[in-house]
């Protein structure tokens, strides 16, 4: 493939033009390879940040994760997008979007959101490349996915079911198939009927028949060849692209608290949401990747099964659930809801190296007299609890002592510059700078694209 790249747009000011040039110019000067990763549970806006940046980058890449993620993003004139595997630059016509080889691909999902752009007027064509050695995700896959949740029964990981976890393992333990393998059709049916015969001797649960993998193998015949002017060796491409010095920004899906090392285990993803997953999931080398923005709710959520200390319990958490529509964009799933834990941040700002924050969604809290902020985790005996620990069982036992700051009580939804915002948001923001040592450079107020206040 050969990767012709018109200069990232430095002159455009589309982004909350009231901006001082200050927090404009900061904007420019984010490193050539950046990336906006998930400091919580998931579900934090990272797709609005990522799509008002893509006109300053050239490149926008996924490295992890699969048709999990969902991120919501609006056009120019309001249209709403939902994204499962596009990167969210896609709206960006200048910019190319590469799926890299550690993202697990649905095709017939792929697909689906590929013909839901072009009929939005949205040009796929020549925009999207798909790793080579990126996994292919089989429906099968995700039969797999519910057939394990249902097994665990009481202990549910609160998967989406999409398969990703089930794609993840036979990358592991090598039985994968992937996107180069659509090139050598003659192999392909053995490949995937090893697979089949693989889940149906694990899952009784599952009916594999020879007219399944007949059929499968038809599709894929069909979407290897729609896939073929798509796909690229983008390890290359990323590596020529650097070296011409492009500006690549990288999009997280998921978050830190569900990496698969780092996260509450076993209620994570399979992936590595986090910095380490840029460098395996894009074969770039640790020494290019440069600032990494922290996206942050105001508040907290998390989707599925898994401790969540600073948990509001009860009808309590509806206010935050309504007012901020918590509800899951793949599966619809009501969030949980909670405040801001610092603690979990701070954890998150150490592994990864932040170099900045977005704070989303403050105008959800515009109607609360006062907020709360989770600061410190306390032993039973009283001690503070130093780090997160990898222990649930602790971290169930653990008791959050929070401060609590005053609300502010209006609507901030249409305020632009930092400086208008009343005192006691700017309060709220300072505080969570302070505590966690680093700045809040982009704050949102709203969904839409222009909702955004630039510190
Ligand atoms: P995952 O990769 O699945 O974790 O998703 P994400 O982090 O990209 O989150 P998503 O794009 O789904 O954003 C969550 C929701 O919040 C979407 O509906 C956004 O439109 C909305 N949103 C983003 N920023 C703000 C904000 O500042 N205020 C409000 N009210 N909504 C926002």
């Amino acid at each position: 493939v050969v990767c012709s790249l018109k200069p990232a747009a430095s002159s455009s000011l589309s982004v909350a033009e009231s901006a001082t040039s200050e927090s404009l110019s900061r904007i420019r000067s984010l490193s050539q390879v950046s990336g906006v990763l998930g400091s919580q549970w998931g579900d934090e806006g990272k797709g609005k940040l990522v799509d008002i940046l893509a006109e300053h980058f050239d490149i926008v890449a996924r490295c992890q994760g699969g048709a999990n993620a969902g991120h919501t993003i609006y056009n120019s004139e309001g249209k709403k997008f939902a994204l499962h595997l596009v990167p969210s630059g896609i709206l960006n016509e200048e910019t190319l979007c590469v799926i890299g080889n550690g993202v697990v691909v649905h095709l017939p999902g792929l697909f689906k959101e590929i013909d839901g752009l072009e009929a939005n007027g949205v040009s796929c064509k020549g925009r999207i490349l798909v790793s080579d050695r990126a996994h292919l995700l089989f429906d099968f896959h995700q039969v797999v996915d519910g057939l394990r949740e249902a097994e665990l029964a009481k202990s549910l990981i609160g998967t989406t079911r999409r398969g990703i976890g089930p794609c993840y393992s036979n990358k592991m333990i090598r039985n994968g198939i992937r996107v180069s393998d659509l090139r050598h059709m003659d192999t392909f049916p053995q490949k995937l009927d090893i697979l089949l015969a693989d889940a149906a001797s694990r899952f009784p649960g599952f009916n594999y028949t020879p007219e399944m993998l007949r059929e499968e193998v038809e599709n894929y015949k069909r979407f290897a060849e729609r896939l073929e002017p798509f796909i690229a060796d983008t390890v290359h491409v990323m590596n020529e692209s650097i070296a011409q010095k492009k500006r690549i920004l990288v999009e997280g899906g998921q978050a830190t608290m569900l990496d698969i090392d780092f996260g509450t285990y076993p209620f994570v993803t399979s992936s590595s949401p986090s910095a380490g997953g840029i460098c395996t999931g894009l074969g770039i080398a640790p020494r290019v990747v440069g600032d990494l923005i922290g996206v942050v709710k105001a508040y907290t959520t998390r989707v599925g099964s898994g401790p969540f200390p600073t948990e509001i319990l009860g009808q309590r958490g509806d206010i935050l659930r309504f007012a901020g529509q918590e509800f899951g964009t793949t599966t619809g799933r009501p969030r949980r809801c909670g405040w801001l834990d610092i603690v979990a941040l701070k954890f998150c700002c150490q592994i990864n190296g932040f170099s900045s924050l977005n704070l989303t969604k403050l105008d959800v809290l515009s109607d609360l007299p006062e907020i709360r902020l989770g600061v410190t985790y306390k032993q039973v005996d009283g001690t503070p609890f130093q780090s997160y620990p990898s222990d649930l069982r602790l971290l169930e036992q653990l008791k959050v002592e929070y401060e609590v700051l005053p609300g502010w009580k209006c609507d901030i939804s249409s305020i632009r510059n930092y400086s208008d915002l009343p005192k006691a948001a700017q309060q709220y923001v300072e505080r969570i700078e302070e505590l966690v040592g680093v700045p809040v450079h982009y704050i949102g107020v709203g969904p839409s694209r222009d909702a955004l206040i630039l510190k």
